[in-house]
């Protein structure tokens, strides 16, 4: 039986970091975990829920998510803290289009958006073989993944190179390390993220979740 906080399933396990853990060097990209997103139950019905938000330093600057539009000035003063301005940000990808996750992508006209599905520079939208399953590589080391299920059009932002290995920032396909008694519940097509979910298991070694801290992923 798994430690307590731990997920056993099949061959993979989920093992929570600790929670302090929200930097990964590496080489050439690093990553920080601005904001660690949560969501919690206020009623039956009623809950607070923010997106994680993640930076990922190296060649391109890059950040996925930008938190609700409730962020603004903390995801400002988190770009400062680290020398940055918005229009520093070369890369900004919405792992999908909930108002959790992509609530001030107003702060960064000037960079490259990947929303979703959707590329584009300013007013042009460039063709993205996304819908078709094709991951969009940024360069060697970065490559935005199709990951539908939560929404039919989610992605993660996989971080090869980091000293903790390869590393997945995966919007909503996760919730939290421990999340298997709720993630059914808030996804368009379970059936598709259960797929998503298995790949990323397959694959990473860290992942950022949409709604808790950084976890690690152990493989038999
Ligand atoms: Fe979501």
């Amino acid at each position: 039986m798994a430690a307590s906080g731990e997920v056993s399933s099949g061959q993979f396990r989920t093992v929570p970091l600790p929670e302090s853990q929200l930097d990964f060097p590496g080489e050439p990209y690093s990553v920080s975990v601005l904001k660690v997103g949560y969501c919690r139950a206020l009623t039956e019905d009623t809950f607070k829920a923010d997106g994680s938000i993640t930076l990922i330093q190296g060649p391109t600057t890059i950040l996925v998510d930008t938190g609700g539009p409730w962020d603004r000035d903390f995801l400002l003063k988190s770009l400062k803290d680290r020398g940055l301005e918005p229009g520093d940000v070369n890369l900004v990808v919405g792992t999908h289009g909930h108002s959790d996750h992509i609530g001030n992508l107003g702060l960064f006209p000037a960079a490259k958006l990947i929303v979703g599905w959707d590329i584009s520079e300013g007013d042009t939208y460039c063709p993205s073989g996304l819908a078709e399953g094709h991951a969009y590589c940024v360069d060697e080391h970065i490559s935005v993944v199709p990951c539908p299920g939560h929404t039919g059009q989610d992605v993660s932002v996989q971080v090869a190179g980091t000293f903790a290995g390869t590393l997945l920032v995966a919007g909503d396909l996760f919730e939290c390390c421990s999340d298997e008694d709720s993630w059914r519940a808030l996804s368009m097509n379970a059936e598709k993220q259960e797929v998503s979910r298995r790949e990323a298991l397959r694959t990473a070694d860290v992942i950022v979740p949409g709604h808790g801290p950084p976890f690690r992923v152990t493989r038999r």
